[in-house]
């Protein structure tokens, strides 16, 4: 059986093409925008291959107790949503997704909002959010008989890359700025085996080399220009929803940089509702870095009618993005479902992932972009004490553990980044002391630290 109802539709200009007659670079060879899958038999309302939102949210449930590899995946459980391959089997998995939903108990409590959560991507086998789209492009790559696949990334999408590559049997190729990614995303390009080139370029030169680079040699690219990434990472909206028993939060949090991520989850939660397996969407919210937030200007300038580049600068690398790729789409998201899009500081970064990290649980600093933006939104009076909130912590806190480290040695922010919040981060600061091998010099420590 044909497991594969897709077809791709141009953002920009609404062209239809085939899956496999998409080009190299994604592009729409008629306006050069980027496309969205779409399943035609969901269109009419009574289409043959409209799914049946009652029995597939039994059957999704039922599968978390199955034994089949499939069934394990928190992508996969949910295929009747992505038929974007011939044959199932042929999907590349490493059982990602199924990530926890954690309630903030303190963090509610200091914002004055009753219902707050983190929805922890980092708990992927890779330790990012990325896993959950590389299965699904993976599978497509396999499918289709590419031997070489490849992308440009701040860190975590090659580290993603080179896994599920390894895992299906293919060859990967990397290309990451040289100096500006973090040491633990680089070591798993390496472990699992990719050809890893680290270019003098920063994240937007290493995109454009590569979208050269596939259309002269057979090389699946799969950064999330990609389409098929974008079905596996609107996923978490279904989990999401599901953990809430289909009513959806109120509002949803997810940090922006090339902004495929916040692309996905608002196609996520718009299937949902158009398939009548939701009432409605979530607000959705885009968090950007205040030196790489060329989105936060494009919607400021003309709601997201032109995006200016910007050269993008934060120690927030997995965000370090000044052209991103999918910003139509995630301006999209963001108008359609009434959110907001802002940029926050450096120190604010900092400070809301030792908040995080105090809650016990890290995350990348690029994830902590969510809760100071909550922060922000909430002192603006943009969200209500009563509202339910979900921060999308997109990477694992092992993944950048200098960053945490300078920071608890107070060394992570200049005087000038710190300015006005030096209490707040002296405060949540947590250094690690040296002390005698003895127990009266450990119970000294000890005495010094409390209170
Ligand atoms: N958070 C983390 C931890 C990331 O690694 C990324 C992107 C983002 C947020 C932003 O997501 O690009 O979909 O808006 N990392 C990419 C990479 C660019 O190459 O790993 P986005």
């Amino acid at each position: 059986m044909n497991d594969n109802l897709h077809q791709l539709r141009c953002f920009g200009c609404g062209a239809r093409i085939a899956g496999v007659e998409a080009l190299p670079d994604f592009r729409c060879a008629v306006c050069g925008d980027l496309f969205e899958v779409e399943y035609p038999g969901w269109v009419e309302r009574r289409g043959p291959d409209r799914p049946n939102p009652g029995a597939l949210k039994w059957l999704w449930r039922e599968r978390r107790s199955s034994s089949e590899a499939l069934d394990h995946s928190g992508v996969w459980r949910f295929r009747e949503l992505l038929p974007i391959l011939d044959s199932f089997g042929n999907a590349v998995t490493l059982r990602e997704g199924n990530t926890p939903l954690y309630h903030l108990p303190r963090t509610s409590k200091a914002l004055g909002i009753d219902q707050l959560f983190a929805k922890h991507q980092g708990m992927n086998p890779t330790g990012s959010f990325k896993d959950t789209g590389m299965t699904s492009a993976m599978s497509v790559a396999r499918e289709r008989g590419f031997e070489w696949v490849a992308c440009a990334s701040t860190g975590n999408t090659s580290a993603s890359m080179a896994a599920y590559a390894a895992r299906a049997g293919l060859r990967s190729l990397v290309l990451i700025p040289d100096g500006k990614i973090a040491w633990g995303k680089l070591s798993q390009a390496m472990d699992y085996g990719a050809v890893t080139c680290q270019l003098k370029a920063d994240f937007d030169g290493c995109l454009r080399l590569l979208t050269q680079i596939v259309k002269e040699a057979p090389i699946y690219l799969l950064n999330s220009v990609n389409p098929y990434r974008l079905e596996g990472q609107k996923t978490p909206a279904f989990e999401i929803a599901e953990s809430f028993d289909w009513n959806v939060p109120d509002h949803l949090i997810v940090p922006g940089g090339n902004l495929g991520n916040s692309s996905a989850l608002g196609k996520g939660f718009r299937e949902l509702h158009e398939l009548g397996l939701v009432g409605r969407m979530p607000r959705i919210s885009v968090i950007q870095a205040v030196g790489a937030n060329p989105l936060v200007r494009s919607l400021a300038a003309n709601r997201g009618a032109s995006l200016e580049p910007v050269e993008a600068h934060t120690r927030a690398t997995a965000i370090r993005i000044g052209n991103p790729a999918s910003w139509r789409k995630a301006a999209r998201v963001i108008l359609d479902t009434g959110g907001w899009c802002l940029d926050v500081t450096e120190a604010e970064i900092a400070i809301a992932k030792a908040e995080l990290g105090a809650e016990g649980l890290g995350c990348e600093p690029a994830s902590a972009v969510t809760l100071a933006g909550l922060k922000k939104l909430r002192a603006q009076g943009k969200v209500a004490p009563n509202e339910t909130v979900v921060l999308v912590l997109t990477g694992h806190t092992l993944k950048d553990a200098d960053y945490t480290i300078d920071f608890h040695r107070g060394t992570l922010l200049t005087e000038e980044e710190k300015a006005g919040k030096e209490a707040e981060t002296d405060a949540l600061r947590r250094n690690a002391v040296v002390v005698d091998a003895t127990p009266a010099a450990v119970l000294a420590t000890l005495k010094g630290s409390v209170g």
